[in-house]
């Protein structure tokens, strides 16, 4: 098991084109379960494929360990990996298809019975191992793609979206299954998804990357509870953060953004004056409430419409800017979270509540989190450094 790192990363595939990954520079510790979550084209299996040597990068350096393993051809970096299509030999058997690589590899016959033999214990896939890969369901094909990686007992392991060919059901069981297996092997591990529950579920660290840059890298908790910007905010969560660009300004019950569409107390004053007039905020919509009484954060809309969706209720609304009573389509949007006994009609007007821990504050200009004292979130020292 390695501990790898990558510095200032970077893939342009043609000279024309534009760079598919730029200035990624990462940790992935030993042992370590990261996982690359972003939206379609961002870059996550050009990263794979760097790590692989399946691509050399345009610049930048890769080290597993102490190796600069930048001239090092595929087959010399012990790497394990499984892709979407994880093809398996159909015409062999389920044996066969993980003593593969261990036999090119010249490895005693008895050695690779034991390895294989102990792989497939681990997998579960004890009574089909004489079975070709179309006897099989979806999710053992699964298990057999990732023990023909794992008996190699690589130094690296790679996923690209290895779930993403499987039923709903399946794959969160294969989920459970991925964290039991790296519980118990703990060999360091670049897992790619877009799915954001599989990446919350089963990452140590969450690489979160946009248009080929990294956008923060962080515990699946951070990056939830303080997204870096409004990109990772909108993108984590389903659905992500409310997002509303609005001006503020003191009045007497507190500070009011949208002429009295949201009310803060007055606690956010020393923050607020460190920013321009417009500025972002941002609040989960499991953090906003139906409650009456005296709370910390108002926030007026009117309902549009409700999704019911079993346990809870998705409240989709219109937020009442500019004092005005009505909403439009320019209207920011809200979403919000409630109680399914939640009763509310269409068009009606509505306070929710929310604490003024849920709020999100970013600079309107670059979308960065604002701390609560006033700093950039990238003020802060070093956060992702390589150590
Ligand atoms: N071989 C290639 N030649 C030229 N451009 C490429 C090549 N492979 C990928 N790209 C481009 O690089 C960018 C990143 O692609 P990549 O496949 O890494 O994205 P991804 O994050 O894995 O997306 P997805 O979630 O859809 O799999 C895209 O703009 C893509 O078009
Ligand atoms: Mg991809």
């Amino acid at each position: 098991m390695a501990k790898i790192v990558l510095k200032n990363v970077k893939k342009q595939y043609g000279k024309k084109d534009a760079a598919a990954m730029e200035d990624v520079s990462l940790v992935v510790g030993e042992g370590e379960f990261l996982v690359l979550l972003g939206p379609s084209g961002c870059g996550k299996t050009t990263l794979l494929r760097i790590l692989a040597g399946l691509e050399d990068p345009t610049a930048g350096e890769i080290w597993f360990d102490d190796r600069l393993v930048n001239e090092e051809p595929p087959d010399l970096r012990s790497v394990g990996m499984v892709f979407q299509n994880y093809a398996l030999y159909p015409h062999m058997t389920v044996f066969e298809n993980m003593a593969f690589g261990l036999r090119a590899r010249g490895v005693p016959k008895q050695v690779i019975k034991q390895t294989v033999h102990d792989m497939v214990a681990l997998l579960g896939l004890e009574g089909v191992t004489d079975h070709r890969p179309k006897q099989l369901s979806g999710g053992q094909r699964q298990r057999v793609a990732l023990g023909r990686a794992l008996v190699r007992d690589p130094e690296l392991f790679l996923m690209d979206e290895p779930l993403s060919n499987l039923d709903a059901n399946l794959r969160e069981q294969m989920r459970m299954e991925l964290a039991r297996i790296h519980g118990q092997l703990k060999v360091t591990t670049v897992y790619v998804t877009h799915d954001q529950s599989e990446a919350l579920t089963l990452a140590d660290r969450i690489v979160v990357m946009n248009g080929g840059h990294v956008k923060q890298v962080g515990t699946p908790g951070e990056i939830y509870t303080s997204p870096a910007d409004t990109f990772v905010a909108g993108f984590v969560g389903s659905p992500g953060m409310n997002l509303w660009k609005l001006e503020w300004e003191e009045t007497e019950d507190g500070i009011s953004l949208g002429d009295g569409a949201l009310l803060l107390p007055r606690s956010f004053l020393p923050v607020l004056a460190t920013l321009p007039r417009t500025v972002i905020v941002g609040i989960r919509p499991e953090h906003l409430e139906l409650s009456f009484g005296k709370t910390d954060v108002k926030v007026v809309c009117r309902a549009e419409f409700f999704e019911n969706l079993g346990s809870h209720t998705q409240l989709h609304a219109g937020l009442v800017t500019s004092g005005a009573d009505y909403v439009n389509t320019d209207s920011p949007r809200l979403v919000a979270r409630l109680d399914s006994d939640a009763f509310i009609d269409a068009g009606e007007r509505v306070t929710l509540t929310a604490p003024a821990s849920a709020i999100n504050l970013f600079d309107a200009e670059t979308g960065i989190r604002v701390q609560t004292d006033g700093a950039s979130y990238f003020d802060q020292t070093d956060r992702w450094a390589l150590t």
